[in-house]
Parts: structure tokens; C-alpha cells; sequence
């Protein structure tokens, strides 16, 4: 099979771990036998550096163009004072490949029990998959920005919510089904609709456990007993937020990769946080997150759920014997950890094929 990824590296430690994540490819493709066509394009401050746009058109294109799209990270503080802010790219690229499931794995790797903020026995068996609405609410909605007055609007219609609720009650199906849908319904008429619109499609599987809770309650059992929960849907900025939140009890942000899908195969793929400027440059940024979006994208626009599967390992393997970003207690470099994972899944791979 042949696969054309297309690479937008963007800002801050977002080159830093795309090399990782594109190390990591290339080695699982040489070992599949998959043909890769990687390219990459400029996008989020870089592509406002050269084009004058976030998202430039000849960008734009080769996202449509591809099989999966992966993104390393957007913004910095060099374009805070733009018109239009790097950050604006990429919701307009969220958009434009309609990818309103995003899905944010929080899963804890035993080794790294203790480097979680938490006690070890509160987070002990965490495994959550967050499902954060991506193309509405907040983010998308009318605004107006005056001196002295603001206005972000929040819209929600019921097909955008039951689409995305179908999205994880098939995720909760195929995992122990239960499934929370996190809202603020006490306050919020988007909510309410929200709320509706998951009973209706919840109809649809009854073999599904569903709870509603109610967002500000969400933050605090998530610190409480983050083991508690299975699948979370929920929409688009309570899931950023949460999803932040939720890293942290697994050791670090830097762990966590992500999969934003629409109704097709071709997916964008990018770990869940930012650009980090703090550590921009100095080799301090942890691409595990990155590496499992990587095996995200295999899995999700490729079929290759044996290829992800070795990803997955490797990055488990590689933590165990120590080799880590600072982040998570270590002292190795980016590529260091990169190269550790790439070799991993190689002599895996090789020791696999000859027995
Ligand atoms: P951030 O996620 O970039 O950083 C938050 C903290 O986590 C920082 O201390 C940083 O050093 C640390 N961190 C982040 N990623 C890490 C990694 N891989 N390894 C080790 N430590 C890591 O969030 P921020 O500082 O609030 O935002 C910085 C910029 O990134 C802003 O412009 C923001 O809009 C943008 N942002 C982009 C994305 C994206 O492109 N998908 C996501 C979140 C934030
Ligand atoms: C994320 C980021 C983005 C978001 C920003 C950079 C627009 O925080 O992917 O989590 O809020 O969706
Ligand atoms: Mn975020």
C-alpha cells in the first residue's frame, strides 16, 4: 500500500517533535512494506512568515490531497499581535477537512505511575478516551471584539451534536461500555440540547452504560478518581480544557496524541499541546505525544492497526528502560527518545518476522 501524509511541522516544538513523529513513520512504513510520499508544507506562524497566511492555499490543497495530515503545534508569542493569529489556521483547517471528532486517548503507562501529580493508587488503571467536538461551539461561533465590549457566540445544532455522540457511543461499544457526556445543562441552552440530542442517539445503544455530568462537577472527579471513567464526549471547549487537565494525571501533556476524524478515512493527527516557547529550541520537548498520534493515523486513516500496535509498545518499552524527556524524569534529548522508539519498533519488527 502507499500512504501520502502530509507533515506541517508549524511553530515552537513543533518541528522538534514532527522530526520524531516522521522518524518513527518512516521506520514503520520500511518495516510494513508501505510506500510513504511525505512532504511538508508551511502552516500557523511559519506559513504567515511565508505567505502571509496561516493556512496557505498551496498548504490547504495538500491537506485535502492527502491520505492524513499530521501537525506538530501552532503559535508563539512573535505572532500575538497578528490580524490573523497562527491559532486561526488551524481551525479554519479543522473546518475545512471537516474533522468534528477529536479524540484524545489519556492512557496511564504503569511506569510512569509515579510521576504523575496524583497518588499512584488514585491514578492506578486510568484509560480514557476523550471525544471533544471539534468543528463548533465557542470556537466557530459569531464574534465581535470592541474596547469595551466582547461577544464569542455559542451555537450547537442537533445533527453536530448526535454526529459526534454516534462517534463515541461506537468507541464506548468497542471499549467497556460506559460512556459520560460532560455538559453544563443547569446553565446553558446549548447544553441541554447537547443533552437530548446523546439520549436520542444513546436509544440507538442500550448496551451502552451513559451518564451525564455536569462539567465544574467533571474537573473534580477527574482529579478524584480519573479511573472511574471510560469513554468522554463532550463539546469542543470543555474537551480542550479537560483534555489538558486530564494529560497531566498520565505524567505529562507531552504524552498525549490525538485524532481529529470526520465522516471519511483521512484524519489530521497532532499530540494535544502547544507549541511550549518555554522550551522551544533546546531539545526538552517530549514526542511521545507526537509518536502516538503517528500510530493514531496508522490505525485510523491507514487500516494498519498491527503497524500502530508496534508504535504503541515501542513507546511503552522505551519508557520503561528510562530513556525520557525531562517532562517525565529523564534526562534524553527529543531525538534521543525518537531514535530509542524508532529502533524499538525496527528490532521488534525484525525479531517478530524471523521466528
Ligand atoms: P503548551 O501546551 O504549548 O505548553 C504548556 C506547558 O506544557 C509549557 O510549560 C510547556 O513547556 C509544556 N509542554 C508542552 N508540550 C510539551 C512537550 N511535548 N514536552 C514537554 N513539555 C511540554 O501551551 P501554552 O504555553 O499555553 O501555549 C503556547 C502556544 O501554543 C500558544 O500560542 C497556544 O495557542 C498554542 N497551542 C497550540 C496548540 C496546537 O497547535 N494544537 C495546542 C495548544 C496550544
Ligand atoms: C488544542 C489547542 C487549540 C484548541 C488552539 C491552539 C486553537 O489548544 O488543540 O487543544 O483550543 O483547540
Ligand atoms: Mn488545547
Amino acid at each position: 500500500m502507499s500512504l501520502n501524509i502530509v507533515l506541517l511541522p508549524g511553530d515552537g516544538i513543533g518541528p522538534e517533535v514532527t522530526d520524531a513523529a516522521a522518524k518513527v513513520l518512516r521506520a514503520v512504513c520500511t518495516l510494513e512494506g508501505i510506500e510513504l510520499d511525505l512532504s511538508e508544507h508551511a502552516f500557523g506562524g511559519a506559513g504567515i512568515d511565508d505567505a502571509g497566511d496561516p493556512l496557505p492555499a498551496e498548504t490547504l490543497s495538500a491537506c485535502l490531497a492527502a491520505d492524513a495530515i499530521f501537525l506538530g503545534a501552532v503559535g508563539g508569542p512573535k505572532w500575538d499581535g497578528e490580524a490573523v493569529r497562527p491559532e486561526a489556521g488551524l481551525l479554519r483547517l479543522r473546518q475545512e477537512l471537516a474533522v468534528y471528532a477529536n479524540l484524545r486517548p489519556v492512557k496511564l503507562m504503569d511506569c510512569l505511575a509515579d510521576k504523575s501529580p496524583l497518588r499512584s493508587d488514585r491514578v492506578e488503571g486510568t484509560d480514557i478516551l476523550i471525544v471533544r467536538e471539534l468543528t463548533g461551539g465557542l470556537y466557530f461561533g459569531a464574534r465581535e471584539e470592541g474596547e469595551e465590549t466582547a461577544n464569542d457566540s455559542l451555537t450547537y445544532t442537533a445533527p453536530e451534536v448526535e454526529r459526534v455522540a454516534r462517534i463515541a457511543f461506537e468507541a464506548a461499544k468497542g471499549r467497556s461500555g460506559r460512556l459520560a457526556s460532560v455538559d453544563k445543562a443547569n446553565v446553558l441552552a446549548t447544553s441541554r440540547l447537547w443533552r437530548a440530542a446523546v439520549n436520542r442517539v444513546h436509544k440507538d445503544y442500550p448496551e451502552v452504560e451513559l451518564e451525564h455530568v455536569l462539567v465544574d462537577a467533571m474537573a473534580m472527579h477527574l482529579i478524584q478518581k480519573p479511573s472511574r471513567f471510560d469513554v468522554v464526549v463532550t463539546e469542543n471547549l470543555f474537551g480542550d480544557i479537560l483534555s489538558d487537565e486530564a494529560s497531566v494525571i498520565a505524567g505529562s501533556i507531552g504524552l498525549l496524541g490525538s485524532a481529529s476524524l470526520g465522516d471519511g478515512k483521512r484524519g489530521l493527527y497532532e499530540p494535544i499541546h502547544g507549541s511550549a516557547p518555554d522550551i522551544a529550541g533546546e531539545g526538552k520537548a517530549n514526542p511521545v505525544g507526537a509518536i502516538l498520534s503517528i500510530a493514531m493515523l496508522l490505525r485510523h486513516s491507514a487500516g494498519q492497526e498491527a503497524a500502530a500496535q508496534r508504535i504503541e509498545r515501542a513507546v511503552e518499552a522505551v519508557t520503561r528502560r528510562g530513556v525520557r524527556t525531562v517532562d517525565v524524569g529523564g534526562d534524553a534529548a527529543t531525538w534521543v527518545v525518537a531514535d530509542a522508539i524508532a529502533e524499538e519498533v525496527t528490532n521488534a519488527g525484525n525479531a517478530f518476522f524471523a521466528c
